[in-house]
């Protein structure tokens, strides 16, 4: 139907590691393509050393007061999402020129350029990519930025070693039986039914931002560790920020995913269990402990020194 399809089809039946179109072939499930075949059949980059995604143990992370909050520019706008696309492997949203954030202990700017998702069966099959303390959360939302210095060269982004920061958000479950729950997922989700074949892609009407999905997370408490891009070819160009909070959406919402989307056209398997395997941990720094408990200490040292002080 359209080029993407035809690309689709190729990469399918081409014999080889690239497709006519050049993308490298891979998949999650087969066992030739998927994700423990990548560092063999892809070496550049997936057989690296700093490869993604980690379990992150949070008593093993070091504090860092570097680590401050972002500036996010646009994410509160409306207009900020274009397009919202099955690729055959993820959901992906194209962002409009504007978006991006600087802080955050990053050297520059970025420009975000895409997000997209990943998911496991439902609810009852969890498919976040990270892991935390071993728990894996029914999904992963990721923010793809680019340095604003490589002018969104993608191309120039996964050659520098900090070229990309990816910002990960994990998503939960309500725990009651709310459905349709935030509206702003409400509103993503509804795209769902009209790109239900891979390869296929809808226009987005302004009505949510990236504020609006990113509800309930207090985005100045985050995971930092240097690895790479988790689908081939794994450039390890990734400046990673995994947040402690969670975005939480009602069950129905994320049953969406892995009862409507298509790998490929209507007859080919549901998209299910779209998340690379763990790779090897990384160092992971955090913030300190919050000032507030700084300052509790700090008073009660005051009141133990004034105590000691009395006493004398
Ligand atoms: C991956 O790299 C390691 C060393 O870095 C090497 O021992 C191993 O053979 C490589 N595996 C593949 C599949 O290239
Ligand atoms: C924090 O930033 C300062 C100034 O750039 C730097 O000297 C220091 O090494 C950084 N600390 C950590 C833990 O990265
Ligand atoms: C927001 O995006 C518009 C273009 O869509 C741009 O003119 C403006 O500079 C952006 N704002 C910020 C803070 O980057
Ligand atoms: C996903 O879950 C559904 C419902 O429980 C089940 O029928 C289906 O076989 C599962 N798919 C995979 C790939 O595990
Ligand atoms: C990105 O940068 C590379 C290397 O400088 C260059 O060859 C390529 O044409 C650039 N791509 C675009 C789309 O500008
Ligand atoms: C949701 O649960 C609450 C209490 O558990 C109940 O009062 C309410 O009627 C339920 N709502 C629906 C739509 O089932
Ligand atoms: C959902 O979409 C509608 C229609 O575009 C819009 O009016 C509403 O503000 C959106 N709500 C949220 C929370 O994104
Ligand atoms: C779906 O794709 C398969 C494999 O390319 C093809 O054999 C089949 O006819 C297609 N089915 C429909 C309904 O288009
Ligand atoms: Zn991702």
């Amino acid at each position: 139907m359209n080029w993407l399809v035809a690309a689709f089809a190729l990469c399918v039946l081409a014999p080889t590691v690239h497709c006519a179109s050049g993308a490298v072939i891979w998949c999650y499930h087969l066992a030739s393509c998927k994700d423990t075949a990548w560092p063999l059949t892809i070496p550049a980059f997936c057989n690296g050393t700093r490869q993604s995604p980690i379990n992150i143990i949070s008593s093993s992370a070091k504090p860092n007061a570097n680590l401050t909050a972002f500036t996010f520019n646009n994410y509160s706008s409306i207009n900020g999402m274009k397009k919202i696309e099955n690729t055959g492997k993820t959901v992906k949203v194209i962002l409009d020129n504007g978006l991006g954030f600087s802080g955050g202990d990053l050297s520059e700017p970025y420009d975000s350029l895409q997000f997209h998702l990943h998911w496991g069966n439902g609810t009852a099959v969890p498919g976040s990519e990270h892991t935390l303390n071993g728990k894996r959360y029914p999904m992963e939302l990721h923010i793809v930025s680019s340095k604003a210095s490589h002018n969104k060269n993608t191309t120039l982004a996964v050659a520098d070693s900090t070229g990309v920061a990816a910002l990960g958000f994990f998503v939960e479950a309500m725990t009651g039986n709310e459905t349709g729950q935030p509206e702003s997922w409400r509103n993503l989700t509804s795209y769902l039914d009209s790109i239900k074949e891979g390869g296929t892609s809808a226009p987005i009407s302004p009505g949510f931002s990236l504020d609006d999905l990113l509800t309930g997370v207090d985005r100045t408490k985050y995971y930092r560790y240097l690895g790479s891009l988790t689908t081939p070819t794994c450039n390890e160009a990734v400046v990673w920020t995994v947040f402690k909070d969670t975005i939480k959406v009602s069950k129905d919402l994320i049953e969406l995913f892995s009862t409507v989307l298509h790998i490929g056209n209507s007859s080919s398997p549901l998209m299910t269990k779209v998340f690379r395997e763990l790779q090897p941990e990384q160092p992971v720094t955090t913030q300190p402990a919050s000032s507030s408990s700084t300052k509790t200490c700090y008073s009660l040292g005051l009141m133990a020194l004034s105590l000691a002080l009395g006493r004398s």
